[in-house]
Parts: structure tokens; C-alpha cells; sequence
């Protein structure tokens, strides 16, 4: 295959029913739920589009029309805006879909897993390599330094197999994630040699989780396509990437960056807490609030 250095298709597998926030996710997508003033699919489509993606691809299910309505424009609500003269908070709206980003739907009929999710979208992937970010997974760059995905699409422009987001993960912890174990390239990048989804601590290659970001070969659909029922008796992406592992090639990669598990109360509350510290509207007086809390209750 011809090199490949720019990503231009990001895969975002939004239809869970994200029934771990019950009831605030009874009837809108936990990935609307916001850190201070940005709904979580923002976050991680502005993380593709500074990759470099212009292309978002959804798999969305039911209830889940606020996303698609997020990302088109909203007449009502920017002729408002615009006759009452509020024009920052109309570049703002108007800035979330650019002109030069597209998106496009596509459905996941049912709940079949991650791998079925990402699955739906090879229609509009077609034959090149793309991203795949979950939205759950919050992730920060450090300081001012690039985006996960950015630092990834660059990595990949070396190594030219599909790759993973990697982080180290409490032992009590790795049967939350897709564990990885491999052998050392550099300070940064792994070969992929083991890979297993969701595994008991006993089982567990490694503590390297998988954290949510992919860039994926094309190659990856038609081992989800043969393979059987994995973990908890879903199709897993998991184990459509370890089929690439002794052809292809897999590597892992970590990043330099933070991870805030928005699929879990306790990180959403971390996320919220830390972005709005850095928030340049809210971030001072909250910083003076919290100084101000007796925490010794
Ligand atoms: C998914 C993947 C898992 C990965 C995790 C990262 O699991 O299946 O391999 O480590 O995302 O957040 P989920 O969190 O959807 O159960």
C-alpha cells in the first residue's frame, strides 16, 4: 500500500445507550452530556479536525437525533442571535460545523458491540486507512502541546499499521479495557504481540489499557466480519484489531496526554472539575470557590 501520512475519515460509534448516567441519559446521548459548556462528541470531534479529519463519520442508534442536530446549523436559533446583534455567541454556534467538515449518519440497528459499530460505518470509510475515537474518553494533549489524535496520525505516518492509544491502568482496573502486551520500539511505540479484551487481572498480558483512539487499516473490516462473539458475547474491536496483529502488524501507542473516563461518574466529575480550572470565562472565580470549600466533612 502507497504511504500514507494524512487521515482524513474519523469513525465516532455513538448508538450505546449510556446507561451508566441513568436517568440523564433516559431520553438524550450521554455523548451531549457537557464538561462546563461542550457537549463530550464536541470535544472529541474538534480533537479529529486539529488531526487534520474533515471527514466525521457517526454511528449513531436511536434517540439520538440531538448529535446530528449539534453538528447542522440551527436556523432558529442563529437568526436570533443575529437580529439581536449577539454575534460572538453566533460565530460560536456557527463554529462547530466549518464549512470545509462533513458529516455523515449512519445507523447501528442494534447493540451488537463496538467492533459491529465501527463495522457500519465501512460503507463510508471505504478502502483507507481512518480514526476511530470514542467520545467517552475525554483526552487532553499536555499543556499546549498537540491532541492525541494529532500525535497519532504522526506516529502513523511512520509505522503505517493500525494503532492504539495505550495508557498504564490499576491492576484492579484492566477488566475495564482492551489490554495490550507486546514488544518495546521506543520510549513511545510498542508492537502489538498479545491483545485482549476485557480480561480477569490473573489473565491480563499487561497493564497497558487500550484508552479510546484508534487509527485503523481497512483491513480491520473483514476480520470483524469473520470473527466469532468475544467478551461479554459482543462483536469486539478488540479482536477484529489482534487478527491484524501476525499479518499486518498492530502497534500501540502512548501518548503524551490525560485520559478522563467520561463513561464513569468519577471521571466526568474529574473532567468537569479540571476544565472549568482552565475555562477562560469561569476558570478564575471557580478556582477561588473551590479554595473555599471545607472539604474536611
Ligand atoms: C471499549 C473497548 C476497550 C477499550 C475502552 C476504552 O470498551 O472495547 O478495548 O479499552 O473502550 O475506553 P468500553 O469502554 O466501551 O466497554
Amino acid at each position: 500500500m502507497k504511504k500514507v501520512t494524512e487521515i482524513s475519515k474519523a469513525v465516532f460509534p455513538v448508538a450505546g445507550l449510556g446507561t451508566r448516567f441513568l436517568p440523564a441519559t433516559k431520553a438524550q446521548p450521554k455523548e451531549m452530556l457537557p464538561v462546563v459548556d461542550r457537549p463530550l462528541i464536541q470535544y472529541a470531534v474538534e480533537e479529529a479536525y486539529a488531526a487534520g479529519i474533515r471527514h466525521m463519520i457517526f454511528v449513531t442508534g436511536r434517540n439520538k437525533r440531538a448529535i446530528e442536530d449539534h453538528f447542522d446549523t440551527a436556523y432558529e436559533l442563529e437568526t436570533e442571535l443575529e437580529s439581536n446583534g449577539k454575534h460572538e455567541l453566533l460565530a460560536l454556534v456557527r463554529s462547530l460545523s466549518p464549512d470545509d467538515m462533513d458529516c455523515s449518519y449512519v445507523r447501528q440497528p442494534r447493540s451488537l458491540g463496538l467492533g459491529h459499530a465501527v463495522l457500519c460505518a465501512q460503507p463510508l470509510v471505504g478502502n483507507e486507512p481512518f480514526a476511530v475515537l470514542l467520545a467517552d474518553d475525554l483526552m487532553t494533549g499536555e499543556g499546549d502541546g498537540p491532541g492525541v489524535l494529532t500525535q497519532m496520525v504522526s506516529a502513523f505516518g511512520q509505522l503505517q499499521t493500525s494503532l492504539l492509544a495505550v495508557q498504564e491502568v490499576p491492576a484492579a482496573h484492566v477488566r475495564r479495557y482492551g489490554i495490550v502486551a507486546g514488544d518495546r520500539v521506543d520510549d513511545r511505540v510498542m508492537r502489538v504481540r498479545q491483545m485482549v479484551e476485557k480480561p480477569a487481572p490473573e489473565a491480563a498480558p499487561s497493564r497497558l489499557g487500550v484508552a479510546g483512539r484508534y487509527i485503523l487499516t481497512p483491513g480491520v473490516f473483514e476480520r470483524i466480519r469473520n470473527q466469532p462473539r468475544g467478551a461479554g458475547g459482543e462483536i469486539q474491536l478488540t479482536d477484529g484489531i489482534a487478527g491484524l496483529m501476525d499479518t499486518e502488524g498492530v502497534h500501540a501507542f502512548r501518548y503524551a496526554g490525560k485520559r478522563y473516563d467520561c463513561g464513569s461518574k468519577e471521571g466526568f466529575l474529574e473532567a468537569t472539575v479540571e476544565f472549568a480550572l482552565r475555562h477562560p470565562e469561569v476558570g478564575a472565580r471557580f478556582r477561588a470557590y473551590l479554595q473555599g470549600l471545607d472539604l474536611s466533612a
